[in-house]
């Protein structure tokens, strides 16, 4: 993987660094025949090259600095607040030189640091296999100090801070645990034996599912429930009750099976669910417990597209398992109407507006699990639908509360069936409240251009982040009105953005290790206009679709 590319000949320089500290700089100079040099700020801990010039704070001053031969030099400059186009995460401050714009720092609030404030100083643990990790861990398996991506003696490397989407994968000016590939766990570039290679990190995992929920029949289950669905509580699998039973803590492989010096549910004979032994007058009997399943929500095996397009990148649908195709039938023909989104094995959202024209429920159709916008694939489950909903504040001259609701029909009470390519989203916790600049994803088989006439063949992903409110008004969106059923997302390189035929689309954003619905993409001013961000409808909530559920409304 990322280290099939050889070493190249400077590696070896490192083993040669002398470093020189003084109070106001220090450098790293490389001795022999290439004289390089490299600097690392005393105050920050970055590490630049020669000639890099970059800002800092230092006590209330904002300083510019400059890598040059013999160290670091710095001046006190003037500074300003930043213009739109600079951003820091999780509510840091943004500071520009005065007279550049293109020097500029960020302020972090505690807890945070780096570059964008991306670093999450508090990170104990990673969650998953740690791709999202922005944590500060710096110490491999074998207890080697991990080096900073932004090494010179790593650019060869597939994965380090000078990528172009290297702040995207954590990877910056620092030495911290990441895993931008996917791999099992965070890890990082060591040097050792005279060699650059990589090492796992030694952080641990968060607390895991495995012990608060049940996946599957609960095989794996090693959580503390110890009562049966009757309320009994369990017998503990060392108990003298057990003695002569097939399943207790004397047997060879009790450990393997989690049946230690506990009274939890377990199981260890592929039952249907998890269960446990319980005296009922006096007799031992077992009974199964109540343990919650896990939710597979907002889950997918992402695979990583290769083909960027205007408007964004091919995708499969395997990474966005939840995206929907609604078509709809005129005049004997079908035609593509607008994107969805599936939130439950019966339900999927869409926009209002794609149903303004108050479409009988016959004459649509929902596609889940399929790439292609128009070809059908093994993947795919088709429903008609049994009835739709569009939110009753919806203002079409607004585009306010733009949202609909469909229910898919089935002959059973189980609509979509899971799989790799179709499985629900995750609707956010009441009041998630995800920080400013969040990147956050879209999906769609939208067009790539506003004035195309043709849909995308295929399913595309862009990558968006949220805007604060502040920065979410007319002002910015050809004054048309945004109400506060409405957020603001764009991709601040001005590369991806939503376009005609994403409508009803989800945007999701990463929380816990699952993907959640943030918003319905809904409209904008062109697509991917430079400093414009797409608008997309908030605030669905669990409740409505209890509402919807329980009152069921007459269907269009
Ligand atoms: C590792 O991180 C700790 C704090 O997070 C820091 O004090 C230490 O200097 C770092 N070590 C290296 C080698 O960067
Ligand atoms: C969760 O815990 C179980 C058992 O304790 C372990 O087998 C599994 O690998 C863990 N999973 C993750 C993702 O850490
Ligand atoms: C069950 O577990 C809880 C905490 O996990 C503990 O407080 C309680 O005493 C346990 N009950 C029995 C019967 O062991
Ligand atoms: C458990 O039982 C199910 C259903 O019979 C079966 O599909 C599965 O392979 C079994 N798992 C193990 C580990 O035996
Ligand atoms: C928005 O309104 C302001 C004030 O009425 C006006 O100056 C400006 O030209 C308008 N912008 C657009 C894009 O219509």
């Amino acid at each position: 993987m990322r280290l099939g590319q050889g070493l190249s000949p400077f590696l070896l320089l490192l083993g040669g660094f002398a470093t020189i500290q003084c109070q106001e700089f220090s450098w790293y100079a490389a001795l022999g025949s290439r004289s390089k040099v490299v600097c690392k700020d005393p105050v920050t801990q970055e590490i630049y090259q020669f000639r890099d010039s970059w800002l800092r704070q230092r006590e209330k001053e904002l300083e510019y600095c400059r890598c040059v031969t013999n160290g670091i030099i710095c001046h006190i400059v003037p500074g300003t607040a930043c213009s739109r186009r600079q951003q820091c995460f999780n509510e840091g401050r943004c500071k520009q030189a005065l007279y550049s714009s293109n020097f500029f720092i960020c302020l972090c609030r505690p807890g945070f640091s780096g570059k964008r404030c991306e670093i999450d100083t508090k990170a104990k643990c990673y969650q998953g296999a740690g791709e999202g990790y922005m944590g500060t861990w710096n110490t491999t398996v074998s207890g080697a100090k991990c080096l900073n991506w932004k090494l010179d003696s790593l650019r060869n490397k597939r994965y380090n801070a000078y990528r172009a989407d290297a702040a995207r994968l954590g990877l910056g000016n620092h030495n911290y645990c990441r895993n931008p590939d996917s791999d099992t766990m965070p890890w990082c570039f060591v040097y050792k034996g005279n060699k650059y290679s990589f090492e796992f990190c030694s952080l641990p995992p968060c607390a895991n599912k495995s012990h608060t929920c049940i996946s599957g029949r609960g095989n794996n289950y090693r959580g503390p429930h110890n009562h049966t669905e009757s309320g009994a509580a369990c017998l503990r699998w060392d108990s003298q009750f057990l003695t002569g039973l097939v399943f207790n803590s004397h047997r060879e492989d009790a450990e393997q099976l989690g049946l230690t010096s506990h009274n939890f549910c377990r199981n260890p004979d592929n039952s249907t669910q998890p269960w446990c032994h319980v005296l009922r007058g006096g007799k031992r009997k077992w009974e199964y417990c109540n343990v919650p399943a896990c939710s597979t929500c907002g889950t997918r095996k992402y695979r990583q597209s290769q083909f960027r397009i205007k408007g964004g990148l091919y995708s499969y649908i395997q990474s966005h398992p939840w995206q929907a195709a609604i078509f709809v039938r005129i005049q004997g023909v079908e035609a593509y109407l607008c994107g969805g989104v599936l939130i439950h094995s019966c339900w999927v959202l869409s926009a209002a507006h794609c149903f303004v024209e108050r479409f009988d429920t016959s004459r649509l159709k929902v596609v889940l699990g399929r790439t292609s916008r128009r070809n059908p694939e093994w993947s795919e489950q088709t429903f008609s639908v049994e009835k739709y909903v569009v939110h009753k504040s919806f203002v079409q001259s607004t585009f306010d509360n733009d949202i609909a609701l469909l229910k898919l029909k089935s002959l059973y009470n189980e609509c979509a069936m899971e799989t790799d390519s179709v499985r629900p989203v995750c609707l956010p916790e009441p009041g998630l409240k995800l920080p400013d600049w969040t990147e956050c994803e879209i999906s769609g088989y939208g067009k790539h251009e506003e004035f195309s006439a043709f849909f995308s063949e295929r399913l595309k992903e862009g990558h968006v982040r949220l805007y604060p409110d502040s920065q979410c008004t007319p002002k910015l969106l050809s004054n048309r009105t945004v109400t506060e059923n409405m957020l603001c997302a764009g991709d601040t390189r001005e590369i991806d953005d939503a376009c005609k035929g994403d409508s009803g689309g989800p945007l999701v954003c990463l929380n816990n290790g699952q993907m959640n619905l943030l918003g319905i993409i809904s409209w904008g001013v062109g697509c991917g206009k430079k400093g414009i961000p797409g608008v997309y409808t908030k605030g669905y909530k669990e409740k409505t679709r209890a509402q919807c559920v329980s009152t069921d409304p007459e269907s269009h």
